[in-house]
């Protein structure tokens, strides 16, 4: 970690003096806004634009985009700075080393380093707090002082909290790319989507011992969705984390999706081992017919697969989510699903 810091002050001075021996620094004084805007925190930020054809229009600035804005600096131009001031780069290879510059700055901008320090509070709280607060010890004593309601209350602060900072700050950190990934893996999430959303709404919609409050239910037969995983909802989220790792390669993004992955398999682990010791027997019986891993217990022949159970209004309600969440994606998150 110290090591870590100690490396930014170096990666800091190196692309400010690439710019400088560009002139850039002239209109962009030490990266900062002067005539043109503030290119040290530029890469990952939003920017409003307005194109040449006066469409106004929200841009993250990733690499194409900063691309674009050396190679036309007047095809978007900046609200609130002036166009045909900035002038154009033609070389490819001078626009790759700048952009590679400007990328470089962008994490050690001060303030904007510690927006990852926000992203691994927030990521270890969301996973850390969903086990502390579901562990047999605290939620017994939280349940006995505030009730089963005021706990639930309780819980739901704490996770939305930390679910908020880990969100915040992923919007927030700046884009530090660990590898980049290529058009094709946006057809991960396009296809991995639609049947974790068909196992979203069947997990929320079928009674089973591993939702919440519902461990009675350990005696009865797994059905539906349960037949696949008998953790549908916590896999079905992992699955989404996965998917969307593909397309997003960049530190925050890992940090997100990596919580929410990791959160997804451990808590189907640590509910598995809460019904174990609470009835040992109904659970050997339940889980020698049921899986974590979706299809292993009906390939390993023990258990089949029912359509029926499942049935065609949560397929279709699936469905119509995935679609639902597709379409409204890049108004609502900013970033477009589509390759
Ligand atoms: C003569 C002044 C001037 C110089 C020199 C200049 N710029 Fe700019 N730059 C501007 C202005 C004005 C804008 C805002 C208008 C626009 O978006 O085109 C801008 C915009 C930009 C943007 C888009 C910023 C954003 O917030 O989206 C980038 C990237 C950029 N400049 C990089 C550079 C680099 C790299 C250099 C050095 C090669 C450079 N500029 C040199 C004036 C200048």
């Amino acid at each position: 970690m110290i090591g870590l810091g100690l490396l930014i002050p170096v990666a800091l001075a190196a692309p400010l003096d690439d710019l400088r021996a560009d002139g850039c620094l002239a209109c962009h004084p030490g990266g900062a806004a002067g005539v043109g805007p503030d290119l040290s925190t530029l890469a990952g930020r939003t920017e409003h634009v307005r194109t040449a054809a006066g469409q106004g229009l929200d841009v993250v600035a990733d690499e194409a985009y900063l691309r674009r804005a050396l190679l036309e600096p007047d095809a978007e131009v900046v609200v609130g700075f002036a166009p045909g001031i900035m002038p154009p780069t033609a070389d490819r290879a001078r626009v790759d080393r700048l952009v590679g510059a400007i990328t470089a700055l962008s994490p050690a901008a001060p303030g904007s380093r510690g927006w990852f320090g926000v992203v691994a509070l927030g990521g270890v709280a969301f996973v850390g707090g969903h086990l502390l607060l579901s562990g047999r010890h605290l939620r017994d004593r939280a349940i006995a002082r505030l009730g089963e309601y005021g706990f639930m209350a309780a819980y739901s602060v704490v996770i939305g909290l930390a679910l908020g900072a880990l969100v915040y700050g992923w919007t927030k950190a700046p884009y530090v790319e660990l590898w980049a990934p290529s058009t094709w893996t946006r057809w991960v999430p396009l296809l991995v989507m639609p049947w974790v959303m068909v196992m979203q709404v069947a997990g929320y919609t079928t009674p089973s011992p591993t939702m919440a409050g519902m461990a009675a239910m350990v005696g009865s037969p797994a059905r539906g969705i349960h037949r696949i995983t008998r953790h549908p909802v916590n896999i079905s989220t992992s699955l989404w984390a996965v998917a969307h790792l593909f397309p997003n390669g960049d530190l925050a993004s890992v940090g997100l999706f990596g919580s929410v992955l990791a959160l997804g398999i451990v808590g189907s682990l640590h509910i598995d081992r809460r019904l174990a010791r609470r009835s040992p027997e109904a659970w050997a019986r339940y889980a020698a017919a049921t899986s974590v891993v979706p299809f292993s217990a009906i390939a390993a022949g023990r258990n089949t697969f029912s359509l029926r159970e499942i049935g065609v209004v949560r397929i279709l309600g699936g469905l119509a989510l995935y679609a639902l969440v597709s379409w409204g994606h890049a108004w609502v998150i900013g970033a477009s699903p589509w390759p």
